[in-house]
């Protein structure tokens, strides 16, 4: 295969930028959960980046679940309509969630899982998302802990993909046109 730089436009945030955000949210995250305890949901596949350096960064006792979701529809757009394809091991009663997310583009995702989230009497659901593009907005979601917005270009790597390649990219860049068109 290729050498992944050349399937690449630009770097939009690299490596050190993404680890010294993710340092700011967690000092944030720490004040906030003192002496609490803290549930970090990640968001199969594309938070698994996110989720790791984040969950190291934090000096805090923290539990961490998975869920999968997908949502219906045809195409690349999301519907709002969403799937469960791996639920939560965790029973979420009393619990302090903080859903980690690598972006929110339209926020049909987010909006869907919180309401899903909060139906099951959690103390309380935060979200954490590295990304946000607010050009792509369909639906507002209250983010707490946000690391960067970017404009609505195709961006891949640390967990975001293009037809599941990319992920492994340590920076967020964007996709080259001739690899999508
Ligand atoms: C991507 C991304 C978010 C969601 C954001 O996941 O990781 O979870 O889309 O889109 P939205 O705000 O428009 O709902 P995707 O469905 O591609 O699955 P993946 O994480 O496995 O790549
Ligand atoms: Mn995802
Ligand atoms: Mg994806």
């Amino acid at each position: 295969p290729r050498d992944i730089d050349g399937d690449l436009t630009e770097i939009l945030i690299e490596e050190e930028q993404i680890h010294g955000r993710l340092a700011e949210l967690c000092r944030r995250i720490e004040a906030d959960y003192a002496g609490k305890d803290l549930l970090l949901v990640g968001v199969l596949k594309g938070a698994v980046m996110v989720m790791a350096d984040l969950a190291r960064e934090l000096k805090h006792p923290i539990a961490m679940d998975w869920m999968a979701v997908s949502s219906y529809g045809s195409g690349t757009q999301s519907s709002g309509v969403v799937r469960i394809l791996k639920d939560l091991d965790t029973d979420l009663h009393g619990r302090n969630v903080l859903i980690v997310e690598d972006i929110i583009d339209s926020g049909l995702t987010l909006s869907w899982l919180i309401a899903n989230l909060k139906s099951r009497q959690p103390e309380s659901v935060e979200i954490c998302a590295l990304l946000r593009k607010p050009d792509a907005a369909r639906v507002d979601i209250d983010v707490k802990y946000l690391g960067f917005d970017i404009p609505n270009q195709f961006v891949v790597g640390y967990g975001l993909d293009y037809a599941e390649k990319y992920r492994n990219l340590r920076s967020v860049a964007v996709l080259a046109p001739h690899i999508y068109s």
